[in-house]
C-alpha cells in the first residue's frame, strides 16, 4: 500500500471518496488500524484523557505529546500521520508555535493539527504552511476552549453561528491548511461548510455530510469507558476483553495453572545433574 499524503487527501475531496481518520497514542494500535486500511491517524491531544486518566486535554504538553507521536510513527507505514499541538504550545507566539510545530515534523508527523480561527492562527497557519509544515484546522467544538466555551457544547447551533464557523473555514483554508476537523456541529452545518470550501472537512460529530470522519480509537474499541460521545460508535468491547483476560490470569496465577510446562525454560539435563550435585554438596 502507498504512503497516504496530502494531496492523496486533498484527491478524495474532489473524486468523493470519503476519508476515513482514526486516533493512536501507540506503536501497536497505530500498526494495526494502518493495516485496517485507515487514510489518516491522529495523535490527538485526547490521549490525556483517554491514555493518561487526566480531565481534560490541556494538562499535557509537548513532551508527552512527543513521545506518544513518535510510537506512532514507528507503527504506520502508510496512514498520513497528524500530531495534535496540545495547549499553549502553539498560542504565545509565532516563533515558538512555529518552532513546536517544527519539531512534529522533524520527529515524523506529516502533518499538526491547531485549533481556532483569530487573526493569531491565520498567521500561524500561514507561516506554519510557507514553512513546508501541512497543516489541519480544527473548528466547531475546540476541546482546549471548554473553559471558555463553557463545558462540551454543540457549536454552530444558529445561522449566525453557523456562516462564522464557514467563514473561519475559508479564512484557514486562504491561508494554507489542507483539511478542517468539524467538532460537535449540526449535521447541517456540517454539509454546509463541506459544499462552500474546496478543502477537505473531517467531521467529529459533524454528520455524515463532511468529506470524511475521525474518532478516538478508545472511544471505537470500547476501551474508555468513563463516557461515551453521542457521536461515537462502538465497534468492540475492550473493557470486557480486558476485565476478562486479566481476572482468568489472576485465577490462573493463584491456583497455580500458570505457568504451564510449555511455558517455562529448562535446563539440560547435564545442567540439572551438575546443580544437583552442587545443592547436595551444600547442604552437607
Ligand atoms: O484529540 C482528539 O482526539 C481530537 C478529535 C478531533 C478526535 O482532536
Amino acid at each position: 500500500m502507498k504512503k497516504i499524503t496530502v494531496n492523496t487527501i486533498k484527491k478524495m475531496k474532489l473524486d468523493g471518496e470519503k476519508i476515513s481518520m482514526l486516533t493512536a497514542y501507540d506503536y501497536s494500535t497505530a500498526k494495526y488500524i494502518d493495516e485496517a486500511g485507515i487514510d489518516m491517524i491522529l495523535v490527538g491531544d485526547s490521549v490525556a484523557m483517554v491514555v493518561l486518566g487526566y480531565e481534560n486535554t490541556n494538562s499535557i504538553g509537548m513532551t508527552e505529546m512527543e513521545i506518544f507521536t513518535k510510537a506512532v510513527v514507528k507503527g504506520a507505514q502508510h496512514s498520513f500521520i497528524v500530531a495534535d499541538m496540545p495547549f499553549m504550545s502553539y498560542h504565545t507566539d509565532i516563533p515558538t508555535a512555529v518552532k513546536n510545530c517544527g519539531r512534529m515534523i522533524s520527529i515524523g508527523a506529516n502533518a499538526v493539527k491547531i485549533e481556532g480561527c483569530n487573526d493569531y492562527t491565520v498567521e500561524l497557519v500561514q507561516r506554519l504552511t510557507e514553512s513546508g509544515i501541512p497543516v489541519v484546522a480544527h473548528l466547531g467544538f475546540t476541546p482546549q476552549s471548554q473553559n471558555l466555551l463553557g463545558g462540551f457544547v454543540v457549536q454552530g447551533k444558529n445561522l449566525e453561528a453557523a456562516k462564522e464557523i464557514l467563514e473561519q473555514t475559508k479564512k484557514l483554508e486562504k491561508a494554507g491548511a489542507f483539511a478542517v476537523v468539524l467538532e460537535m456541529v449540526p449535521e447541517e452545518v456540517g454539509k454546509y461548510v463541506t459544499e462552500n470550501v474546496s478543502i477537505p472537512t473531517i467531521a467529529c460529530g459533524g454528520g455524515k455530510y463532511c468529506d470524511g470522519q475521525v474518532l478516538v480509537c478508545d472511544d471505537i474499541f470500547g476501551k474508555f469507558s468513563d463516557f461515551k460521545p453521542k457521536f461515537a460508535r462502538r465497534y468492540a468491547n475492550m473493557q470486557e476483553m480486558i476485565t476478562q483476560a486479566a481476572s482468568k490470569y489472576n485465577e490462573d496465577v493463584k491456583s497455580g495453572s500458570f505457568p504451564s510446562d510449555d511455558e517455562v525454560f529448562h535446563l539440560s539435563s547435564t545442567e540439572i545433574d551438575q546443580l544437583e550435585e552442587k545443592l547436595c554438596c551444600c547442604i552437607q
